[in-house]
């Protein structure tokens, strides 16, 4: 058969890797064709990525770089057209929620390739988070829709999308994270940052709800405080960089960092007492590790997180942090059970589902 998977971002690259990797093993003599958007560009957002991974070099770079959302989607759209006539894939791979993700199901259902969606259903039910529109664009357009958590049956249904497109298969980022444990945990990066495993809360944060405005000073303000009781730290991304512009002295306690490889991030994580964020994926990641979560946004598309225990939302309200040493110190910590499907082996179902269908 003939794949086409298009990424562009660094979440991208960790949902689909095992994805490649298992329809690669199970049809070696098909094509798979890599595509990069170029949705991140820097080396630390996107070669380290693939290169940790084991993700063969991309076939195709559109290069389509930083812009407005109408910008970026167009970009990817128009120079993705003339790759999907080239290639006729017989299915188009198109993973989670960013500009990339929507603009190459757009463009795959206009030239009429068939689009599987992978980590459909997600739902935050608001409009105002780019990525919900992202969502619902793609699952619409996608014939194979690949869900990790039993939630998304229900938000899918009352879309009106046909149970027979639905594909509950669990989380192929979990996938890339079980795959790489034992490198991970033998990589000591709190060690070399000079902080206790356990010990200190990690921070990342990115969404522009939170970080395009006033809210990321107050922010910083409050982890100076918690930085007294427990080092901080915060691989800062390139966009809170940008805002931060100079802002955030490092203060004792408070660590800002480049953004770190997956390897070196995974080592963090999984060594820290508690984590900050506002992301998606890292809800999931420190959901499958037991490490206790605190979600800085007022809604979660993956409720089965904090089901699961370990997330905690606070809302988009930096004053919540305060309460982040004191909650830690009430909780139990250790490893629970991950949801169903979480185990793995999501790639192979998928791979399965493919290729039964073939
Ligand atoms: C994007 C996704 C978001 C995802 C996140 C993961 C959308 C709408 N947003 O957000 O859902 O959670 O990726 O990281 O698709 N930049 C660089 N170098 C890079 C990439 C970005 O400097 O390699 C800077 C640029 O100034 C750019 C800004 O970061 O304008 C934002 O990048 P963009 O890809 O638009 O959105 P993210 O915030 O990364």
């Amino acid at each position: 058969m003939r794949f086409l998977y298009v990424v562009g971002t660094r979440p991208n690259f960790v949902k689909t890797a095992p994805v490649i990797a298992a329809l690669r093993e199970r049809d070696p003599g098909g094509r798979h064709a890599i595509v990069h958007t170029g949705q991140h560009y820097d080396r630390m957002m996107s070669e380290v990525f693939l290169e940790e991974l084991g993700v063969p070099a991309p076939d195709h770079m559109l290069e389509v770089g930083s812009g407005s959302h109408a910008r970026q989607t167009a970009l990817v759209m128009e120079r993705l057209e003339p790759v999907l006539l080239e290639e006729e894939p017989d299915l188009v791979f198109v993973p989670g929620d960013v500009n990339s993700t929507l603009a190459a199901a757009l463009t795959a259902a206009k030239t009429l390739f068939p689009v599987a969606h992978i980590e459909a259903g997600l739902r935050s039910f608001d409009r105002t988070m780019p990525e919900e529109v992202n969502r619902v664009i793609a699952d619409v357009l996608s014939q194979l829709l690949f869900l990790h958590s039993d939630e998304a049956v229900e938000n899918l249904r009352a879309e009106g999308i046909p149970d027979e497109r639905l594909h509950f298969v669990g989380n192929t980022m979990i996938d890339t994270l079980a795959a790489l444990e034992e490198r991970f945990r033998a990589a000591g990066a709190a060690a070399q940052l000079g902080v206790e495993p356990g010990a200190f809360l990690l921070v990342t944060l990115h969404r522009p709800a939170l970080v395009d405005g006033p809210l990321l000073g107050e922010t910083m303000a409050q982890l100076a405080e918690v930085a007294a009781e427990m080092p901080v730290v915060f691989p800062v991304h390139p966009r809170t960089r940008k805002m931060l512009a100079g802002a955030a002295a490092e203060q004792p306690g408070l660590h800002l960092t480049e953004p770190l490889g997956y390897i070196e991030f995974l080592s963090l994580l999984a060594d820290a007492g508690a984590v900050l964020t506002d992301s998606g994926g890292i809800q999931e990641e420190t959901t499958y590790l037991g490490i206790p979560c605190f979600t800085l946004r007022d809604n979660t598309e993956r409720p089965v997180t904090i089901r699961a225990g370990t997330n905690t939302l606070l809302g988009l309200d930096p004053a919540a942090i305060a309460a982040i040493p004191a909650a830690l110190a009430d909780r139990p910590s250790g490893r629970h059970d991950p949801p169903p499907l979480w185990d793995g082996h999501a790639a192979e179902r998928i791979a399965d589902v493919v290729l039964a269908g073939a």
